[in-house]
C-alpha cells in the first residue's frame, strides 16, 4: 500500500502551541506562557512520542536513550500520561483493547502493519515558505482492509477510539464527511501535571474523559494527494509457482 500524505506542518505546530498554552495554564498558572518543554509536551502527547522518540507513556520530557520501541501502556490504563489520542496509541494500542474490551491481544495484533517511510519537501515554517511537505509512506500487510484501512478508518478516524470522546488522530485523523466543522477551540480537560488524573466534569455538556483529552478536532493537517494498493505474491506462492529452491 503507497499513499502520498501531504502534511500541513505550520498547522500542526499552531495546534501544538494552543495545547502547549493549555498545558502552562494547568501547571504553571502563575506564569502561564508556555516554555519550550511544555510545547515539547503538548507535540509529545499528539504524537504519543518526543521528537527524539521517547516515549511519553514512559517520561514527561525527552532524552530517555537508549530508545525503547517495545514500551507498553500498561501502567497507563486511563490515557493520563499518553492520551488514547496520540497518533502512536491510536494506530497501535499495545494492548488498550484487551484492557478496554477484553478481546485478546492476538486479536490486536492482527491490525499490525510493516511501515516504511520517506518524507519529501523542505520545512521551513515561515508563513508561505514551504515547499510542499509529507511522506512517501509505504506499508505491507497480508489484508490492506483489515490492517492499514482498518487503522486509518476505524481508529485514527474515530473520535470514539479507544474511549468516547477520545477525539481524532491528531496526525493523520480526518472527520467523517457528514460531520460538523472543526471547532477551534482546544476544549480538553487537562491534567494539572503530567500523569495526574482528571476525574470527569459533570459541570460541562458532555462531561469531559477522564485522563488527557485536547479535542476532537484536533488533526486534519495530512492531506491524501494519491496512492495505490499493489499485490505482492507470498514467498510461498513464489516458491510453489516460480519454481525457487528453499533458501533462494
Ligand atoms: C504524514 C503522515 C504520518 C506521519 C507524519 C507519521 C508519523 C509517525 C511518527 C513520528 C511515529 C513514531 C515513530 C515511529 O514509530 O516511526 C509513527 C508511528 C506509527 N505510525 Fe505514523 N505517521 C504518518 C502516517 C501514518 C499512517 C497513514 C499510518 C497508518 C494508517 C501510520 C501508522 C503508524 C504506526 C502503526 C506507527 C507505530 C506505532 C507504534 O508501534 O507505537 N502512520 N508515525
Amino acid at each position: 500500500m503507497y499513499r502520498k500524505l501531504e502534511q500541513d506542518v505550520q498547522g500542526f505546530r499552531e495546534d501544538e502551541k494552543v495545547l502547549a498554552k493549555r498545558i502552562a495554564e494547568y501547571a504553571h498558572p502563575k506564569t502561564p506562557t508556555p516554555t519550550e518543554e511544555d510545547v515539547a509536551l503538548a507535540g509529545a502527547y499528539m504524537v504519543g512520542r518526543f521528537q527524539d522518540g521517547t516515549p511519553v507513556v514512559d517520561r514527561e520530557v525527552a532524552g530517555l536513550g537508549p530508545m525503547p520501541n517495545n514500551f507498553t501502556f500498561d501502567a497507563d490504563p486511563d490515557g493520563v500520561r499518553c492520551p488514547f489520542q496520540a497518533h502512536v496509541r491510536k494506530t497501535n494500542p499495545r494492548g488498550d483493547k484487551q484492557r478496554q474490551f477484553g478481546q485478546p491481544l492476538t486479536q490486536e495484533r492482527t491490525v499490525r502493519i510493516v511501515r516504511r517511510a520517506v518524507s519529501y519537501g523542505k520545512v521551513t515554517l515561515q508563513p508561505g515558505k514551504d515547499d510542499k511537505v509529507g511522506l512517501l509512506f509505504l506499508c505491507a500487510q497480508s489484508s490492506i482492509a483489515d490492517q492499514f484501512e482498518f487503522i486509518q478508518n476505524q481508529w485514527a478516524n474515530n473520535k470514539d477510539f479507544l474511549r468516547d470522546k477520545s477525539g481524532l488522530d491528531p496526525v493523520i485523523g480526518t472527520r467523517k464527511l457528514d460531520q460538523p466543522n472543526p471547532d477551534p477551540i482546544v476544549n480538553g480537560d487537562w491534567p494539572k501535571l503530567y500523569g495526574s488524573r482528571n476525574e470527569l466534569d459533570f459541570s460541562k455538556v458532555p462531561p469531559a474523559v477522564v485522563g488527557h483529552t485536547f479535542s476532537e478536532h484536533v488533526g486534519e493537517r495530512v492531506t491524501m494527494k494519491g496512492g495505490e494498493y499493489f499485490f505482492v505474491p507470498s514467498l510461498s506462492a513464489l516458491r510453489t509457482y516460480g519454481g525457487m529452491e528453499e533458501g533462494t
